[in-house]
């Protein structure tokens, strides 16, 4: 009798336990939705300083060298054409498939700013991969300075597990779907430079932006 007692209690606390915890993962889901576009933000920081351990956490480098970006501007402001993809390109040979995105006037709600943006897309490695991914990404735009130590790049860094991110946000870097042609949803900077700093320095050369895309080995925050 004592034990069938013991056991109720044990059964009871863990049945209020998941009850407290279904509770509170649905009240952060609800204020992950009315927390809407400006979400990312909060998983988004200026790299300021260099690792100090170079070897171990050295990226892997892409560019896309952006060109016609005056008519493509246009195209963006004018709604005819928001955003431009990329190539698909994996990581490493036996790495990630990804593309990348510029808007160049944002998303519908940003306006005035460019935005860039990454998307894992369905690769022949999925099986052998670690997801969610959980690599640091950072994105640059290069200034296209002939003088290289004038030079004053806009660099973004995206790390994508933090604890206590939100599930919509773990989904863009969950596998991509198996089933569906879906891709997953992007992940990047809305306001990656405003269209009054791309004027400066020599973000745009030659009508054409840098984008520099890097993409650090595990563990390197
Ligand atoms: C490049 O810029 C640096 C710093 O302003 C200057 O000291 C150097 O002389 C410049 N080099 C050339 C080749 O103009």
């Amino acid at each position: 009798m004592k034990h069938f007692i013991v056991c109720v209690v044990i059964i009871g606390m863990c049945f209020l336990h998941s009850i407290s915890i279904s509770s509170f993962s649905s009240k952060e889901e609800l204020k992950v939705l009315q927390a809407s576009s400006a979400e990312i933000k909060q998983f988004v920081f200026e790299n300021t300083h260099f690792l100090k351990d170079e070897s171990a956490c050295q990226s892997i480098k892409f560019f896309w060298s952006f060109s016609n970006f005056r008519s493509r501007l246009e195209k963006a402001i004018a709604a005819s054409q928001r955003c431009f993809f990329s190539e698909s390109f994996f990581v490493e040979p036996y790495g990630y498939k990804m593309r990348l995105t510029i808007c160049p006037d944002g998303p519908p709600e940003i306006n005035f700013h460019l935005s860039v943006y990454a998307q894992l897309l369905r690769g022949r490695n999925d099986d052998q991969l670690v997801w969610p991914f959980q690599q640091k990404v950072v994105f640059t735009l290069v200034d296209q300075q002939d003088n290289t130590s004038k030079t004053k790049n806009i660099r973004k860094a995206l790390t994508p597990t933090r604890k206590g991110m939100p599930r919509c946000q773990q989904l863009k870097f969950a596998r991509p779907s198996k089933s569906h042609d879906v891709n997953n949803d992007v992940f990047g900077i809305h306001r990656f430079i405003s269209h009054l700093d791309l004027k400066k320095r020599r973000y745009v050369r030659d009508d054409t932006i840098l984008i520099q895309f890097e993409v650090y080995p595990p563990l390197c925050d």
